[in-house]
């Protein structure tokens, strides 16, 4: 891969062993994946922050570096919610740990928003068209698919090796060639709410990383688009769908020939795998939740008490930003935490069972939790959490 004369001198040392190793790796991939050079980018978001995750060798590999980021560049959710951790059950020792992580990429530069929704919190991260270089899997998947922006799937290392040198290979998704669909995905029944999520769930598994280009029987919204992305990100690798007159490239392509039909009874069979579990935990907001998704919780919480542990997670600028809504959310008893959320966290690990309404988390629960989960639509949650 070409390096233009100042990014030869960054790997040749000359501003110092954090710019020279954030180099190397960046050439490593673009070398391996074939890209023909460095191109500059938006912003960067940035994984491998939960303590649970990372463990010490992250946090002495992040401590380590010395230097800052030149874009801006936004984090992914932590193991905690970074102020009301004791709520979460979260020890002193991990709470330790985790605010050293923190503290390690606020050295760097990097903004300490911890979450994987970052497009609902600046305005100005990736717009469409916009080289960026994300991490989170769902994030990737809405920068890609319904933004428009471009970004591979980068892990911790290369999204911050990319923030601090402004750049990341140009290869994959951000070529025009490799964002052309290749199957076709007809939807027949219409979907609401959940519906998305077990689409993706079912979807993902199917096609592991190919393009999938849809054609829906219903009109979706951000959320819904939110919810499919990560879903089929989980259960699969798809960093990039399209969704035919709605997501902003697909139409610019013909209908593959490839071709696949997703029936209803393959979305129930998805709600009814599940058997009489009995859950302990009912989790909302994977991926993080946005403000519309907030007014509907509070609007069905309306009045109620929960009597099973409920938890809402969400962005700190979206809990801070709305404090009357949060205020009739938490009347209900649910807990809105910020930060963070029910996988990255190991505080869901002593619960037994989690109802979800998120694709995602039910992929997620069992692999990186330990706790079996129940997919149900967000009212059936809501239901199972005020009932007892
Ligand atoms: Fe976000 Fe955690 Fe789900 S990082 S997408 S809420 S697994």
């Amino acid at each position: 891969m070409y390096l233009t004369p100042d990014e030869e001198k960054l790997m040749n040392g000359e501003r110092g062993p954090t710019y020279q190793k954030a180099i190397e790796i960046l050439a490593a991939l673009g070398d391996i994946y074939g890209a023909d050079r460095l191109i500059p980018i938006k912003s960067t978001q940035i994984a491998g922050v939960s303590y649970k995750t990372i463990g010490d060798a992250g946090l002495e590999w992040i401590s380590d570096l010395k230097g800052k980021v030149v874009v801006p560049s936004i984090l992914n959710p932590a193991g905690m919610d970074l102020e009301c951790w004791r709520e979460m059950g979260i020890s002193e020792e991990f709470s330790h740990k985790q605010q050293e992580i923190i503290r390690a990429y606020e050295a760097l530069g990097v903004k300490t928003e911890c979450s994987c929704t970052p497009y609902n919190i600046f305005d100005n991260l990736a717009g469409f068209g916009d080289h960026v270089a994300w991490s989170e899997s769902s994030a990737i998947s809405y920068a890609n698919s319904v933004i428009g922006a471009r970004t591979n799937r980068e892990g911790g290392p290369s999204a911050l090796s990319a923030a601090l040198v402004g750049k990341t290979p140009n290869f994959g998704f951000h070529l025009d060639e490799n964002r052309v669909p290749v199957i076709s995905i007809t939807v027949e029944p219409e979907l609401h709410d959940s519906d998305y999520g077990a689409l993706g769930y079912i979807v993902g598994a199917m096609i592991g990383d190919k393009v999938p280009v849809f054609e829906l029987n219903s009109r979706p919204t951000k959320d819904d688009l939110k919810s499919l992305g990560a879903a089929m990100a989980a259960s699969g690798a798809v960093a990039l769908y399209h969704v035919k007159d709605v997501t902003p490239e697909a139409d610019k392509y013909e209908m593959p020939h490839e071709e696949i039909t997703i029936e209803e009874k393959q979305i129930q069979e998805i709600y009814k795998s599940q058997g009489s579990l009995e859950p302990d935990l009912i989790a909302f907001g994977c991926p993080h939740s946005s403000v519309p998704e907030l007014e509907n919780l509070a609007r069905l919480l309306a009045g109620k008490k929960v009597k099973k542990e409920t938890w809402i997670c969400t962005s700190r600028a979206i809990k801070n930003g709305k404090p009357a809504l949060i205020k009739r959310i938490e009347k209900s008893g649910a807990k809105v935490f910020c930060d963070t959320c029910m996988v990255v966290s190991p505080a869901s690990e002593k619960f037994k069972c989690m109802m979800v309404n998120s694709g995602k988390a039910h992929k997620y629960a069992p692999n990186l939790c330990g706790v079996k989960s129940i997919l149900a639509s967000t009212e059936k949650c809501v239901e199972t959490a005020v009932s007892g």
